[in-house]
């Protein structure tokens, strides 16, 4: 069976991606597809555990490091139990975030560095790379107000992030444009200030358009799929940061 293909949704706190993500799922596997919707950090039994650990608002001074070091533990039970098997079955894998997460989060936001994170990477992730990255964008001044009014309403105590000041949102946004600027070929950026049909129909476009490159060459290379897809760049300027 060949390798499947593995998708990402990115971006920061409050830019509607689980959303996007469920309603990419369902056109997939409309087109016949086979979909694993997964999400990190969790995924799995071990990693939800993690997961707990990492967002409660009851978790204090957890150190940078160390949770770097959780976010690549469930990322490492995530990729044995959930990834690789499922990618080796030849499935689409969609994953609400991955490893371009703790370069942004941990590596900007709390200032860990690219450095720090992509030494994890190697030994964790290995060649086990998205295929294809979006990126939902949105200034945090935006993305912030969405989604604390979503905790508020979800009373919910898993708030760790959303609770960091908007300069870290703005570190971590960063982090994520700077990954897009360097991957043009994976990351496809989405504007994501409009409304939810109007999002979806970006991603689906993009998300289509990747196929249909992919159809056309072979599976084995598929840091070169996808040229064809929409322009997506220069980066925004100027909005809020
Ligand atoms: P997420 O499930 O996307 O939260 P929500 O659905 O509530 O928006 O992600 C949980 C948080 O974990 C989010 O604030 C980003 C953070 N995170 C990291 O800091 N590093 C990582 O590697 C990952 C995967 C997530």
């Amino acid at each position: 069976m060949g390798r499947g293909l593995f998708i990402t949704l990115e971006g920061i706190d409050g830019t509607g991606k689980s959303t996007q993500l469920r309603l990419l799922a369902q056109h997939l596997k409309k087109r016949g597809l086979t979909v694993r919707v997964t999400r990190e950090p969790g995924g799995t039994g071990v990693g939800e555990r993690i997961r707990k650990i990492l967002l409660a608002s009851s978790t204090r001074r957890l150190s940078p490091l160390a949770e770097l070091v959780l976010m690549y533990a469930a990322r490492a039970q995530h990729l044995e139990e959930v990834i690789r098997p499922s990618l080796e079955r030849g499935e689409i894998v969609l994953s609400d975030r991955y490893n371009d997460a703790s370069l942004a989060y941990q590596g900007y936001g709390r200032k860990l560095g690219v450095e720090t994170v992509r030494a994890f990477d190697r030994i964790i992730c290995g060649d086990t790379q998205p295929d294809l990255t979006l990126l939902l964008d949105l200034p945090p001044r935006l993305s912030l107000r969405r989604a604390r009014a979503r905790q508020s309403r979800r009373n919910s105590k898993q708030e760790r992030f959303e609770r960091q000041g908007v300069e870290f949102h703005r570190r971590v946004r960063r982090g994520y444009l700077e990954i897009a600027r360097l991957e043009p070929q994976r990351v496809k950026l989405v504007r994501a200030g409009g409304a939810v049909a109007e999002i979806q129909a970006q991603i689906r476009k993009l998300v289509d358009n990747f196929l249909a490159g992919r159809r056309k060459r072979p599976l084995t290379h598929p840091a070169t799929a996808g040229d064809n897809v929409g322009a997506v760049h220069p980066l925004p300027k100027g909005e809020g940061w």
